[in-house]
């Protein structure tokens, strides 16, 4: 119990305080990476999957096949995205991470099937190389954009927002532009870098798709175009994104991983992931365009639990960013001593916006970058993937599905009212029927009594 004159308040909590002491010493607010720290938000913990018993039969894991492939751009372009399972390696800059990291998640995404994604920056030599299958960002910053590159890209993605910083453009702090980030970019090297949040060549949702088409010209309509948008109003924006002639759609939840935002806004914008694939999916299926489009989710996934939840209640595929970082070593207790001069411990890092990453992976310091062996890091991601692939695998097989992407919101249950509320998937306990004593009269008896 708390001493009665020493107490905590909710209000003006140890944190809130800080906060408010360091923006009086800084002047400015704070800026960090990774994604928000928040407690409280719906999440794909609040879903379980209701497996196969008696009305449904299991499939055999050992010998019974679990299909995970997904094919993006079927029927609309000459090379459709082939990904062998429902997994792709989010966009993460040059800049905001190092090539050694890039080659990594190359190399493991290569072996994979699956794809990687330049993010903001340009396409970098050794991801090109690495990447058998790689998506080409183009951002309003424009940074790094090469019409030859595009040209170079198995996938487009026309990034409108990111869900760690929707409506605002990015950051890259000086610290970590350095000459090669600096070349790529055509800026100086050393200055902060602030990119902007609209694209200078189209306002709105008309002028769109006549981007898409410039973009479709350019690559001859041999690859796949996607949208990405931070999730916010998530319902119009995918019907939009859909009418413009996007083949994909990636909708990234707040809980989505950045190098570096304004703590703020990492807190207090955008809708959770859980929210956004339900609404997505909706819009898609209201204009009959469900199976055609893709919806790529991102924002959080961080196994196959939330891969497959997401899939079930309406994504192809997931995006992911931080938990491939994870995989790289990020927060790993090497270095330790590295992590507290920066004020932090492993596990508890978001220093990424500083460049002097314990481990080697969002700076651009060489001797830093010495620390992240590219071909073991590949091997762990390259486990990583796998690993969730297997899990993906582990409940569709238990619902009784022979395809992951034939998981759907009826294999799940909702442990808490306002994920039931936010997904439309019933609460446990409910399941689809009414209670057995929905008809009871409690007051039966004494009806009885009194009529005699
Ligand atoms: C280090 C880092 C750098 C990122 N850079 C970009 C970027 O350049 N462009 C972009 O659209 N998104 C960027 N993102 C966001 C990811 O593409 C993705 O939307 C997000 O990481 C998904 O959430 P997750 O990190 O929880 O998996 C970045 C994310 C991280 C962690
Ligand atoms: S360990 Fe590196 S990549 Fe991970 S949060 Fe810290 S600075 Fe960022």
């Amino acid at each position: 119990m708390e001493n009665s004159i020493i107490r905590k308040s909710k209000v003006w909590s140890p944190e809130k305080i800080e906060e408010i002491q360091e923006k009086a010493q800084l002047g400015r607010y704070r800026i960090r990476g990774q994604a928000t720290k928040r407690m409280d938000l719906p999440s794909f913990d609040d879903l379980v999957f209701t497996p196969a018993g008696l009305s449904r039969v299991a499939l055999e894991g050992y010998r019974e096949k679990c299909d995970t492939r997904v094919v993006i751009g079927e029927g609309r372009v000459k090379r459709p995205l082939v990904l062998e399972t429902p997994i792709m390696v989010a966009g993460m800059s040059f800049g905001a991470i190092n090539s050694n990291a890039k080659k990594a998640l190359g190399m493991a995404a290569t072996r994979c099937g699956i794809s990687t994604c330049t993010g903001d920056g340009g396409m970098h030599p050794v991801e090109r190389e690495a990447s058998d299958k790689l998506v080409y960002q183009l951002l309003p910053s424009r940074y790094g954009l090469n019409p030859y590159d595009l040209k170079r890209a198995d996938a487009v993605e026309i990034v409108v927002s990111q869900g760690a910083k929707p409506g605002t453009g990015g950051t890259l702090l000086g610290q970590k532009v350095s000459e090669e980030v600096a070349t790529m970019r055509d800026l100086p090297v050393g200055v902060d870098q602030r990119s902007p949040c609209r694209h200078p060549d189209w306002m709105g949702p008309d002028d769109l798709g006549v981007k898409i088409d410039q973009v479709r010209i350019a690559t001859n309509y041999e690859v796949p175009i996607f949208i990405k948008i931070g999730a916010g109003r998530v319902y119009d924006d995918t019907k939009l994104a859909a009418k413009a002639g996007a083949d994909a759609i990636v909708i990234d939840g707040m809980e989505g991983g950045t190098a570096a935002s304004p703590e703020i806004q990492l807190d207090h914008t955008g809708i959770p992931t859980v929210a956004a694939v339900v609404e997505a999916a909706e819009a898609l299926h209201e204009i009959g365009m469900k199976d055609e489009i893709k919806l790529i989710i991102g924002g959080g996934i961080s196994n196959g639990a939330d891969a497959a939840k997401a899939i079930a209640l309406g994504a192809d595929v997931v995006y992911i960013g931080t938990a491939m970082l994870v995989a790289l070593n990020c927060n790993k207790a090497l270095y330790v001593e590295d992590y507290k001069a920066l004020g932090t411990i492993p596990s508890a890092c978001h220093h990424c916006h500083t460049g002097k990453c314990p481990v080697g992976i969002a700076t651009q310091d060489p001797d830093l970058m010495l620390r992240l062996n590219p071909n073991e890091a590949a091997d762990r991601v390259e486990n990583y993937i796998n690993s969730i692939t297997m899990e993906l695998q582990i409940f569709a097989r238990s619902c009784g599905k022979s395809k992951v992407g034939d998981l759907d919101p009826t294999d799940l249950r909702s442990l808490t009212m306002n994920t039931s509320m936010i997904t439309g998937v019933p609460i446990v306990g409910m399941g689809t029927r009414k209670p057995y004593w929905a008809n009871y009269h409690t007051s039966t008896q004494a009806g009885e009594l009194l009529s005699r």
